[in-house]
C-alpha cells in the first residue's frame, strides 16, 4: 500500500516536475479514467466499520446473491478534489457527503462509516492517486464513495456483510454547453415516502429510459415532474433545478422526493449572501416556463445554465450568455472550489 504525503511543497513539486500521467486535460470530459488505488472497508451487520485499506484499483468480488445485486441495497456519493495554484489539494464539503450517506444508510438498513472515517478515507484515496488530480483549473478529481450490501441475502432482508469503497477519476465538464431539457410526461423519478431524497443506486437506473428517449430526440437532459399532481418540477435525471425571475430564485424543497444536493445547498447560501430572495418551495412547471432564467446544479454538472425547456411540444428558450444569475453563481462557487476566491464559508478541506 502506498504511504503518500501531502505537504504544500510535495504537491507543488509534483505540479511542476512532469509527474502527471499521460492525460489530455483540455479534452477531458466526465468519463472514467481509472486511477491507481481504491479504498475498501468491510463490516458485518450489527458491527461498526473499523479499518479499511487502499488496494490497487480493479474489479471487486461480490456474492452473486449480494444485497446490492439482488435488492438494490446500495448508495453512492460524488465529491470533488481540486488542485490549487500553489499545488495544495482541497475537497469541497466532504462531511456533507458523509452525512448524506449516513442518512441513506439508515433508510436502507445498512451500517455506515462515521463522518471521520468517511472523510479520512476520501483523503487517503486522493493522496494515493495524487498524480491524477488535474493541474490548477484543468478539471478536478471526482471521488465516488459506494456503500453496498455485499454479503448474500436470498430471502428479502438486509445483507449480512457490507462494503464501503471509494474510487477516483480525473474529470472535466459534464456538459460542454447549456442544457436543453425535455419534460417527461409519463414517468416519474420519485414519490412521497419513497427514496428520492437519498442517493441510492436504485434512483438512477429508472431515469435511463426517459433519458435515452430524450437524447434520441436531441435533448441533453430530462426534467421530471412530481408524481402526485404532475404540476410541479422535481429535478432532472442527474441534477437539481433552479428557476429565476427578477431577484427571486426558487427551487423545489427537499421534503423526500428531491435529492438534497450539496451544490444545491451551497448555491442557496451564495445566492442569499448576494442579496437574492431564495425560496425553497414547490415550483409549478408553468412558473418555470415563465422564468427569466433557469439552471441546474450538482457535483458533476456544477452550475449549468438551461438553454431551453420543452413541455408538451412547446419550447421555451432562456438567456444563457453573459450577465446571468447562473454565471454569477458559477463564478463564485468555482472561485471558492478552485481557490481563486477566499473560502469565507470554511467549505474547503485540505487533503
Ligand atoms: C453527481 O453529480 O455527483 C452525481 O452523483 C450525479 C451522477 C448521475 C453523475
Amino acid at each position: 500500500a502506498p504511504s503518500p504525503k501531502s505537504t504544500p511543497e510535495a504537491n507543488a513539486n509534483s505540479n511542476n516536475d512532469g509527474k502527471y500521467p499521460d492525460v489530455n486535460w483540455e479534452e477531458m470530459g466526465f468519463s472514467l479514467t481509472p486511477t491507481d488505488y481504491m479504498y475498501v472497508m468491510k463490516c458485518s451487520i450489527g458491527e461498526k466499520f473499523s479499518q479499511g485499506s487502499l488496494i490497487p484499483y480493479g474489479n471487486i468480488e461480490l456474492s452473486p446473491c449480494s444485497g446490492i445485486l439482488n435488492y438494490g441495497q446500495g448508495l453512492f456519493e460524488g465529491l470533488k478534489a481540486y488542485r490549487k495554484e500553489d499545488g495544495r489539494i482541497l475537497l469541497f464539503r466532504p462531511e456533507q457527503n458523509a452525512l448524506r450517506m449516513k442518512a441513506g444508510a439508515e433508510r436502507l438498513c445498512m451500517p455506515s462509516p462515521s463522518i471521520e472515517q468517511f472523510v479520512g478515507a476520501v483523503k487517503q484515496t486522493v493522496l494515493a492517486n495524487e498524480r491524477w488530480v488535474p493541474p490548477f483549473e484543468k478539471g478536478s478529481m471526482y471521488l465516488r464513495p459506494l456503500l453496498m450490501g455485499s454479503g448474500p441475502s436470498l430471502g428479502l432482508g438486509p445483507a449480512p456483510e457490507y462494503t464501503f469503497l471509494i474510487y477516483a477519476s480525473p474529470v472535466g465538464s459534464y456538459h460542454k454547453r447549456s442544457l436543453n431539457l425535455v419534460v417527461e410526461e409519463k414517468q416519474h423519478r420519485a414519490s412521497s415516502g419513497g427514496t428520492g431524497g437519498i442517493k441510492t443506486v436504485a434512483n438512477y437506473s429508472p431515469v435511463l429510459n426517459a433519458l435515452s428517449r430524450a437524447k434520441a430526440q436531441g435533448f441533453s437532459e430530462v426534467l421530471f415532474l412530481d408524481a402526485a399532481t404532475g404540476k410541479y418540477i422535481d429535478e432532472a435525471s442527474a441534477c437539481n433545478i433552479f428557476s429565476v425571475k427578477g431577484n427571486s430564485i426558487s427551487t423545489p424543497p427537499t421534503h423526500g422526493t428531491i435529492l438534497p444536493g450539496i451544490t444545491r445547498k451551497s448555491i442557496i447560501e451564495i445566492a442569499g449572501t448576494l442579496g437574492y430572495q431564495v425560496e425553497e418551495r414547490p415550483v409549478a412547471i408553468d412558473e418555470l416556463l415563465d422564468a427569466d432564467e433557469a439552471f441546474c446544479t450538482g457535483t458533476a454538472v456544477v452550475v449549468t445554465s438551461i438553454g431551453s425547456v420543452t413541455h408538451q411540444g412547446r419550447r421555451i428558450d432562456y438567456k444563457t450568455q453573459a450577465d446571468t444569475v447562473c454565471q454569477k453563481l458559477h463564478e463564485i462557487l468555482t472561485g471558492i472550489q478552485m481557490g481563486r476566491l477566499a473560502d469565507t464559508k470554511g467549505w474547503m478541506v485540505e487533503v
